[in-house]
């Protein structure tokens, strides 16, 4: 199938595929496009309300999920792993929603390379631990799985600056947090080949926590607002709770994260 002309059209023609492989597929060919100029132009498009996903996982709300405990066998370590490739698959539609529904003719082109190269490698996240998953016996869609990120998304679907307050310097800030102790708790299984695959994933999430950063606090300057007073009253109006310590201030330092904006004043 040929690829939409603007980037606005791709991001949503990724957005429409409900197939894990096809989703990334396609990220792959619509970042390889905007490299290379195949796709030039931004455009605009209206996103869908929700991605399409596959029939399976069965999504719950975060509250009905079962307790996961560690990392200690192998039904917990695929279950750990199910979570992050649910994560990973997230976060593809995530990027591409961001870059469909604040695609506007005065966005820098810089903006749209940042969005892309997230896209491009969260798509190589979900394939990375649906090919771990596989190695262990599973498949992404063999557990229930929870729709929280969505519900995020779909609170901060009117401002960019409520998105990337909540997704990439909430959420994704606390990817980092945790990810180190699901890293230990693998090496301690010496599970060496998932331990590889969190870590490429953790590096990787500094440069996202960065690229969000980065534009919030341009999109502060545009408004001209105060860019730590901004981000505390976006979360608390669309994140909702208290931030979760302990913070992982060296990969947030890394990532350029202004500790005024999550340290208890
Ligand atoms: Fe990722
Ligand atoms: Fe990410």
């Amino acid at each position: 199938m040929p690829i939409p002309d603007t980037l606005a059209d791709a991001a949503c023609r990724v957005l429409n595929t409900p197939n894990p492989a096809c989703k990334i597929a396609l990220s792959h060919r619509v970042a390889d496009a905007w490299r290379t100029g195949a796709i030039s132009e931004v455009g605009t498009a209206l996103p869908p309300d929700r991605p399409a996903r596959p029939e399976k996982p069965e999504l719950k709300f975060p509250r009905d999920m079962p307790r996961r405990r560690g990392a200690g066998s192998l039904p917990n370590r695929i279950a750990l792993l199910h979570a992050v490739a649910h994560i990973e698959l997230n976060a593809i539609d995530l990027a591409w929603d961001l870059i469909a529904r604040f695609a506007a003719p005065d966005m820098p082109r810089a903006f749209f390379d940042d969005w892309v190269n997230v896209a491009d490698q969260e798509a190589a996240h979900h394939a990375l631990v649906a090919a771990r998953l596989h190695d262990l016996g599973a498949a992404y869609g063999d557990l229930p799985a929870h729709d929280g990120l969505w519900l995020s998304a779909q609170k901060t679907a009117h401002d960019l600056l409520a998105r990337l307050a909540v997704v990439p310097l909430v959420l994704e800030a606390r990817g980092l947090d945790v990810t180190p102790d699901m890293i230990e708790k693998l090496k301690r299984q010496d599970d060496t080949a998932s331990v590889a695959v969190l870590q490429t994933i953790y590096d990787e999430e500094i440069g996202h926590v960065a690229v969000g950063q980065r534009w919030f606090e341009w999109e502060c300057t545009r408004r001209n607002i105060d860019p730590v007073v901004t981000y505390r009253d976006m979360v608390d109006r669309y994140y909702g709770s208290e931030l979760k310590e302990p913070f992982n201030r060296a990969a947030r330092d890394a990532a350029g994260m202004i500790p005024a904006f999550y340290e208890a004043p």
